[in-house]
């Protein structure tokens, strides 16, 4: 066999057994706490392109909240962005270890989404996008407001929120988006993934 052949088969082998292991880490942390992870396979890397279409390689530092097997970290950091502008949030010490392992230049935080403002690297308000694999609609309307209000801390003046929902409608009600003053936006929707999604984006009312 032509070792070009062989050198393309062994990444392909290798990818495909970092694939299944993604999978049964992702079923595994959905046995242990299903509300939590709140789904049990990653998202696909067709919601990923979605969740990261406008993001600008260079403009400001990118936050993700709840950053799994790295499905989007993956997306966010293959625009180009340089990864000391990325931080990662994922308050699951097994996939924040494998977060690590996987992308040792982008900051890696183990904390809970809501209390990110004392955690991160970047100056509040220096952020250009805040890309979220949170499981919202396991939450309730107080932790909706607990992670806007933190998310929207760290974002610069028209800096957005991304998230994704298996839901058509927003994750996030109305009266939580009037107490903020933020407005939301429909980015797009995928089949190719399982189940299928929605990506919307959050900005602050008027941007
Ligand atoms: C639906 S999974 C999405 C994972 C990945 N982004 C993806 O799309 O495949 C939700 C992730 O958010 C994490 N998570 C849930 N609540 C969190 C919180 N309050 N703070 C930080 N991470 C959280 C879970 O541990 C899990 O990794």
């Amino acid at each position: 066999m032509h070792p070009k052949f062989k050198r393309g088969r062994a990444v392909a082998l290798e990818s495909r057994r970092t694939a299944v292991g993604d999978y049964l880490d992702f079923l595994a942390a959905w046995v242990k706490k299903p509300r939590q992870t709140a789904s049990v396979v990653p998202s696909s890397r067709y919601l990923a392109q979605l969740m990261v279409r406008d993001l600008d390689p260079a403009d400001g530092r990118v936050l993700e909240l709840g950053g799994g097997t790295g499905v989007f970290t993956r997306a966010i950091l293959a625009t180009g962005l340089p990864a000391e502008k990325l931080e990662v949030v994922e308050i699951n010490p097994g996939f924040a270890r494998s977060l690590r392992r996987h992308f040792p230049g982008a900051s890696i935080l183990e904390v809970p989404a809501q209390s990110v403002s004392g955690h991160a690297a970047g100056e509040r308000g220096s952020y250009q996008i805040v890309v979220s694999g949170l499981p919202l609609l396991a939450m309730d309307k107080a932790l909706h407001v607990a992670i806007l209000s933190e998310a929207f801390a760290m974002l610069q003046p028209g800096g957005s929120f991304v998230q994704f929902t298996y839901s058509l409608r927003s994750p996030v009600s109305q009266s939580v988006l009037n107490a903020l003053d933020l407005e939301v936006s429909r980015v797009g929707q995928t089949v190719r993934n399982f189940p299928p999604a929605t990506v919307f984006r959050f900005t602050r009312r008027g941007e």
